[in-house]
């Protein structure tokens, strides 16, 4: 397993430096020239250097170094990467490159970057930890009220919005001014929340441009006791996994996750909220990076032992296959089983399309996985079953919010909102 992850990311090295060789001599002026240049090259001008630049290799880094120089600087920077289709466990990933990480996903291999969070879970690893017990649901008028607050019309104005940033790469200026909108809006909800409602927003900067979003209600009477957070979360990044300077609209991928827990947030915060444990919203930076964003959060919550009651993470909750039952699917590998059960009841409770367990297809995950790695109790709710209702456009220009045949559907989303805000309120307490 482990020569074949070295033979993967070998191979596609050692036919990058023939590339190399016959390109940058090919375009070596063009790139001087950039590499001096004042201005970053707008997308358009991109676009028309990689129509320029790919007939001379099919390497993305290659591609990169010729389209973007200054863009492309740290590509050859060392990056500890876990494979998951080729490494059994973080302990057997290996040494590669930010440019190696292009390379996988044109193989459609998915990964985890562990750089800067090797540690993460060894020290909740060595904590006494108690048998989770999750409340009988108890809050039906709040959880009613607040669900018949959602509406469609929000998510849509908000992903049609979301969805027109050039890409949400996370190394790149879309993704920093991405990140900067989704912040606006979350403070804007803030703003105009009750005066009673303690509430606090950070933008959780990363070593790369694009920053996470966190929104926390505080509870109304703090107590030693329930000091746990209460996670809600979706990835605010997209990527086109063809060549990164692409257009990627990642209308699923996962802007549906992103304006599904932002519309339950909103409504929590207009029917003014006041949980009795801190609850919080994550919108995360850099899953397409290999969970880069997830993870930075999760392993700074381990460093200062904070607490965390439940998490749950909404990865792709619109597309809806033609022909199959819209369900609320919630995963079953790489979770917690007991909170995974908890929430199939609250969807059965507040959801009113039918509810399914699926297994994820080999080698995919997503964001809830750093928090199960981190050793807290996470669950992941998604549009279906990965197996046979998945999603073909995701990863690439055509993942828009205007599909045909109705595959695309805010409201099936709208039923994630539900189950985010039956978990925020049945899991938080509202006092
Ligand atoms: C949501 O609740 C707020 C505050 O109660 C109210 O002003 C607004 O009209 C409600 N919107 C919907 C769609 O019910
Ligand atoms: C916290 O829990 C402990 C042990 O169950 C209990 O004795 C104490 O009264 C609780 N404190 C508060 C403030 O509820
Ligand atoms: C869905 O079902 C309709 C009616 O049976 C059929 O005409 C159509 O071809 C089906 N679509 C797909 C994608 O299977
Ligand atoms: C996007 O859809 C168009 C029209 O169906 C198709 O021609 C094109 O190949 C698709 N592009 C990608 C990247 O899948």
């Amino acid at each position: 397993m482990k020569l074949t992850a070295s033979f993967v990311l070998l191979a596609v090295s050692t036919g990058l430096a023939a590339a190399t060789a016959l390109g940058s001599q090919a375009v070596l002026s063009q790139s001087d020239d950039l590499a001096h240049a004042e201005a970053p090259l707008s997308d358009g001008q991109l676009l028309e250097r990689i129509e320029q630049f790919s007939g001379l290799t099919s390497d993305p880094v290659e591609l990169y170094k010729l389209v973007d120089p200054a863009g492309a600087s740290d590509l050859d920077e060392p990056r500890l990467l876990y494979v998951w289709e080729l490494h059994k466990s973080e302990d057997e990933a290996e040494w590669a490159t930010e440019g190696d990480k292009l390379r996988l996903h044109q193989q459609g291999l998915k990964f985890t970057d562990i750089t800067e969070t090797r540690d993460l879970g060894k020290k909740n690893a060595v904590r006494v930890k108690e048998a989770a017990e999750y409340p009988p649901i108890s809050y039906q008028s709040q959880v009613r009220d607040v669900i018949s607050n959602l509406t469609t019309q929000n998510m849509y104005d908000n992903l049609e919005k979301f969805t027109s940033f050039f890409n949400r790469f996370y190394r790149s200026e879309n993704g920093a001014a991405s990140s900067h909108w989704l912040y606006l809006q979350v403070l804007d909800i803030i703003a105009k929340a009750p005066a009673s409602t303690p509430l606090s927003i950070r933008k959780f900067t990363n070593p790369f441009p694009q920053s996470s979003v966190i929104a926390r209600f505080e509870p109304k009477y703090p107590s030693p006791n329930k000091t746990a957070a209460v996670i809600i979360g979706a990835h605010q990044d997209s990527a086109n996994y063809r060549f990164p300077l692409l257009p990627a609209p990642g209308a699923d991928d996962d802007g549906s996750g992103t304006v599904t827990i932002l519309e339950a947030f909103r409504a929590l915060v207009e029917k003014g909220f006041t949980p009795e444990y801190p609850v919080e919203f994550h919108w995360y930076a850099a899953e397409e990076g290999g969970l880069l964003g997830s993870r930075q959060v999760a392993a700074e919550y381990e460093r200062l032992g904070r607490d965390v009651r439940a998490m749950i993470q909404f990865d792709m909750t619109a597309y809806t296959k033609q022909n199959h039952t819209a369900t609320v699917a919630l995963i079953t590998n790489d979770v917690d089983i007991p909170l995974t059960e908890y929430v199939i009841s609250l969807a059965e409770e507040y959801a009113d399309y039918p509810v399914q367990r699926a297994k994820l297809v080999p080698g995919a995950g997503s964001d809830h996985m750093s928090w199960h790695k981190a050793g807290y109790a996470g669950a992941f709710a998604t549009e279906g079953d990965p197996f046979t209702e998945f999603d073909p456009y995701i990863h690439g220009a055509n993942d828009t919010m205007h599909l045909p045949n109705g595959e695309f559907s805010f409201e099936h989303a709208l039923e994630f909102s539900k189950v985010a805000v039956a978990f925020a309120v049945e899991l938080g307490g509202w006092v």
